[in-house]
């Protein structure tokens, strides 16, 4: 069956999802029943050129457009908060599915989105609100869910951690590495939000979130970011063996929780230390698993556009309770397996 997709935003991960629906297509009919079409996509400039082919696709600048066309999801990857989310609920509130990588506006508002998805028999996914494309979101809700989570601990923002690489393997200063930080495009378009730590905070709340399933607020949380670590604190840190990084950290303490973002010296025998330039790590310890780590991209067109299509996918086999059946594994290609590996 055609579902047919709106998409809120068609900037850097909203082309990443449009090219990986386009080519992973087959891949896709194989994961789902539904033929995931993209028929409306909002943008807030219609004159800008755009390299991604649009045939057939309805763009528009004016939300009501969408409200008034037959929608069976909504892929919010626009940014924006407070009209993000009245649209948003908007369409929850019609019983249809959102999926959303805004973080910024997940922070604040996942309480009142969720509820009304659950009030409306409808879903909000958004794995790539965090950490970009590692699968840490479903992981905390699905395939960690036998554990009793006792901390999270993680490097969540690329632009920070790509700093304080190369400020520590470069010796580059903290203006040059934001300028570069800015140019390769891992910086919000206000980078304050990154060096300030307030981006990693959101992202660290909506973990914190799952892992305890407690309502928390920014409020409950320590910021300190990296705007006044210095190169000298970065070459003291290198002689005693220790690495500067910003962890955003969720902690049960049995009586309270402690839930902070700053910058900490991890010993260089830590697999966080080892986490370099953009990449994503998350760190999680549960009484079942004992400790797990992912790791891979906190960012990017496709990087985060994986995780988003991966929400698109999940909305519809939720409610169709699709498997891949046995007999849809395809026969293993003989030629492949005699690959030259060893
Ligand atoms: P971009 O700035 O690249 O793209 C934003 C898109 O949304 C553009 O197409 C823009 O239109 C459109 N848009 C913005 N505001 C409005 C509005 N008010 N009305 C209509 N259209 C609007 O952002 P990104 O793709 O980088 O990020 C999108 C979201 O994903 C953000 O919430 C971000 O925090 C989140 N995110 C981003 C990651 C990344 O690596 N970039 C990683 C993880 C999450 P136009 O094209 O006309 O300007
Ligand atoms: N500015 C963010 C970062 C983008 O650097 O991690 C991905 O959330």
């Amino acid at each position: 069956m055609e579902k047919k997709i709106a998409l809120l935003g068609m900037g850097t991960v909203g082309s990443g999802v449009l090219n990986i629906l386009k080519e992973n297509k087959d891949l896709l009919l194989n994961s789902t029943d539904e033929l995931l079409t993209i028929t409306h996509i909002l943008v807030s400039d219609l004159n800008k050129t755009r390299t991604v082919d649009l045939s057939g696709i309805q763009v528009t600048d004016n939300i009501e457009d969408i409200k008034n066309a037959e929608i069976d999801l909504v892929v919010e990857v626009m940014g924006g908060l407070q009209d993000t989310k009245t649209h948003l609920l908007y369409f929850l509130e019609q019983g249809i599915p959102v999926v959303s990588a805004n973080k910024d506006m997940l922070a604040e508002y996942i309480d009142e989105l969720e509820h009304t998805a659950l009030n409306n028999k409808t879903t909000i996914l958004y794995e790539g609100a965090v950490a970009g494309g590692i699968p840490i979101i479903h992981s905390l809700t699905h395939s960690l869910n036998a554990n009793r989570i006792s901390k999270v601990m993680g490097i969540l923002n690329g632009t920070t951690n790509f700093m304080l690489t190369q400020m520590a393997d470069k010796g580059l200063e903290y203006e040059d590495v934001l300028k570069i930080a800015q140019d390769m495009g891992y910086a919000e378009a206000d980078p304050s939000a990154d060096v300030l730590g307030l981006d990693a905070a959101r992202k660290t709340l909506l973990l914190a979130r799952l892992a305890f399933k407690k309502r928390f607020k920014m409020s409950d949380l320590d910021v300190i970011g990296i705007d006044k670590v210095d190169k000298i604190d970065i070459v003291h840190g290198k002689k005693a063996n220790m690495t500067l990084k910003l962890l955003g950290v969720v902690e049960d303490k049995s009586s309270s929780y402690h839930l902070s973002v700053a910058p900490i010296f991890v010993d260089n025998t830590h697999q966080l230390s080892n986490v370099k330039n953009e990449k994503n790590a998350v760190f999680v310890e549960g009484n079942a698993i004992g400790q797990a780590m992912f790791y891979g991209p906190g960012a990017g067109s496709y990087e985060t556009a994986s995780a988003v299509v991966s929400d698109m996918i999940n909305t519809f086999n939720l409610s169709s309770k699709k498997t891949i059946l046995p007999e849809e594994f395809g026969e293993v290609d003989q030629s492949k397996e005699q690959s030259d590996y060893y």
